[in-house]
């Protein structure tokens, strides 16, 4: 397969269109989603499971984008959840609610309430308060809730970064291993709760297999306890997590993690159920951004682009490492090793530091690599910027699935205590 965004003949390509056209066409900064990327790699994981029953409940967190959202339910993904906002989006996109999943620590009344409405799969719920207060929203509104416990199973997967580690002990996710069981039999006798399920979610960018393996055994060992109590289960969740290469490493093998995974949940008879996001968006957007300035200083150089921190958070927030390229390398120039950096009033606004990067020239675009989760969906108005527009590219077609923010936009919705209200 050809690698995602191509250079050919000395030209960044986005399916069969030209990166340099799509800036001049809708401007910069400019998130590309190439929609031949995203399928590969949904179509990639559905097949390594497919000898099991399963369903790739999409992380919608990772990109929300509805022109994304509705051709990943064309596909015939659902969604996993964490916010009425999220729910809504999903609805809209056409995806039936039968295959929404709902996580999240701080679920509210109102949220627990407009899903239950809707008829989603189920709560994956994630402590003691929650499970009661799910069941006094159910007991209010007459329909019982379909729940699945979360599980945090003590595992310290290795992840790049301490924020993107979730099922060990000391993180706020989860419902403890030891007391699981007692949950599940208080459940158990509440008219108003249904047990469909159990799960679990290790932690984001997760290259290596074993850990899940680890996670499996334990919450399956719990559904086996489960079961000879009689408290039988539909599905096992192993949430996501599934790595992409960064920086030129191998993504997740999803083919072996689904060799250890398929034939244990098989034996079992549940319903496997997947959370990714990352896999399925993240190699497929790229970031454009055009040089504004290249300063000196010091012993460093800074080459300062129009977009930062509030186009794209990872670098200054998890230290991540994004591949930055020329849209039209210039043939022999000079390499160098520069920060990559935005215009806003931040130090810790950059895309790169130390990077060697062929030196480009005011007006040059750069794109920025792997960028399609946990990228725009993490954009914010910080210093009054517009966020920036985003398009997806399907072979030479073209959508511009979100126009770019006016200064209208950024006002709407205040008011002035004169009674000035900005729409
Ligand atoms: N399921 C649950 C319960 C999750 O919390 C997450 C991610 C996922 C699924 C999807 O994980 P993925 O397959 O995309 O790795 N903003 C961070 C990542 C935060 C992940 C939060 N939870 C980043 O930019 O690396």
């Amino acid at each position: 397969m050809t690698p995602p965004f191509p250079l050919i003949d000395g030209e960044l390509w986005a399916g069969d269109c030209r990166v340099a056209d799509l800036v001049t066409e809708f401007g910069s900064p400019l998130y590309v989603y190439d929609a031949g990327v995203i399928e590969s790699a949904y179509r990639r994981f559905d097949d390594a499971f497919a000898g099991v029953d399963h369903l790739l409940a999409y992380s919608v967190k990772a990109n929300s984008n509805m022109e994304i959202l509705s051709r990943l339910r064309a596909l015939g993904a659902g969604a996993d959840i964490v916010s009425r906002g999220e729910l809504h989006r999903c609805l809209r996109a056409g995806f039936p609610a039968k295959d929404l999943v709902f996580a999240g620590v701080g679920k509210t009344e109102e949220e627990m309430e407009e899903a239950l409405e809707a008829g989603i799969l189920a709560f994956n719920v994630e402590s003691g308060e929650e499970l009661e207060a799910l069941g006094q929203v159910a007991k209010r509104i007459g329909t019982p809730a379909p729940v699945a416990l979360r599980v945090n199973p003590d595992i310290v997967a290795d992840t790049p970064h301490e924020y993107t580690r979730t099922g060990h002990g000391a993180t706020k996710f989860g419902i403890p291993v030891d007391r699981v069981l007692e949950l599940y039999r208080w459940a158990a006798d509440q008219p108003m709760l249904e047990i469909r399920g159990i799960d679990v979610h290790i932690g984001s960018q997760i290259l290596e297999p074993t850990p899940y393996q680890w996670a499996l055994d334990r919450v399956l060992d719990l559904a086996a306890t489960l079961h000879a109590e009689g408290i039988d289960l539909d599905f096992v969740d192993l949430g996501g997590g599934f790595g992409v290469g960064y920086e030129g490493e191998e993504a997740m093998s999803v083919e072996e993690l689904a060799a250890l995974v398929v034939p244990k949940v098989a034996e079992t008879g549940l319903r496997l159920i997947l959370e990714p996001g990352r896999f399925i968006v993240g190699e497929a957007g790229i970031l454009v951004t055009e040089v504004l300035y290249v300063k000196r200083s010091g012993s460093k150089t800074f080459v300062i682009t129009d977009s930062g921190m509030t186009e794209l958070i990872r670098p200054s927030h998890y230290q991540g490492f994004h591949r930055i390229e020329p849209v039209s390398p210039r043939e022999g120039a000079a390499h160098e090793v520069v920060d990559v950096v935005g215009p806003i009033c931040e130090t810790g606004d950059f895309l790169a530091r130390d990077r060697m990067l062929q030196m480009p020239e005011q007006g040059d675009l750069l794109a920025v690599h792997t960028v399609g989760a946990y990228g725009f969906v993490m954009a914010s108005n910080y210093n009054a910027r517009t966020k920036p527009a985003e398009v997806v590219v399907d072979g030479a077609d073209v959508t511009l699935a979100r126009r770019r923010e006016t200064l209208d936009d950024l006002l709407r919705g205040e008011a002035l205590a004169d009674g000035t209200i900005f729409s």
